[in-house]
């Protein structure tokens, strides 16, 4: 049975080891904020961080998982407080909204270890698809959120209307496989 850290605490998931990642943290974990787009590799809607690096998660296997340390989306702050987040939405960098955990979840990773990354850094490293388009506003959200990272500004922006901060804290419940055919978006 698979072992590894879900946003901060030990779990053990009771799936084939075969099993993609994603699944896992969708289906077991309940934690849908990780989206499946093409479940190949090429939207980045599924990025989670493995060991702090961004990661598409349809495409690690639980067992490649075992013993390293997930953050998901809803891990990444207990209150949606993170620079990158806040940044998204003081730039206005959110449409529909499907692509968003994971360019922030890819956004975040690349502050972490680049202070000062430059807009070829940032295209670089979140080449995450948006059918909506966000990608232009995305390029300053991810600037700014470097700036207050930096703390060359500060940002405090509105909460997100109809999401309740503890819904954004939810942490992850027993990990067991949800009843077959319930995969909730
Ligand atoms: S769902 Fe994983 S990259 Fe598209
Ligand atoms: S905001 Fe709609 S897909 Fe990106």
């Amino acid at each position: 049975m698979p072992r590894m850290i879900v946003n901060d605490r030990p779990v053990d998931i009771a799936m084939d080891p075969r099993t993609p990642l994603l699944w896992a943290l969708r289906d077991a974990a309940n934690l849908t904020g990780t989206k499946y787009g093409c479940g190949a590799g090429d939207c980045g809607a599924c990025t989670v961080m493995v060991d702090g690096a961004a990661l598409r998660a349809c495409l690690v296997t639980l067992s490649e998982c075992e013993g390293r340390f997930i953050t998901t989306i809803e891990g990444l702050s207990p209150d949606r407080s993170h620079p990158v987040q806040q940044a998204m939405v003081a730039e206005q960098a959110i449409q529909c909204g499907f692509c968003t955990p994971g360019i922030v979840m890819a956004a975040a990773a690349l502050l972490a270890r680049n202070a000062n990354p430059s807009d070829d850094d940032i295209r670089d490293a979140i080449p995450n698809l948006c059918r909506c388009g966000v990608q232009p506003r995305l390029l300053e959200a991810v600037r700014r959120a470097a700036r207050v990272m930096r703390r060359e500004t500060t940002l405090h922006a509105a909460p997100v209307p109809g999401i309740a901060p503890a819904d954004a804290a939810r942490t992850t419940p027993a990990l067991s496989p949800a009843p077959s055919g319930d995969t909730p978006r």
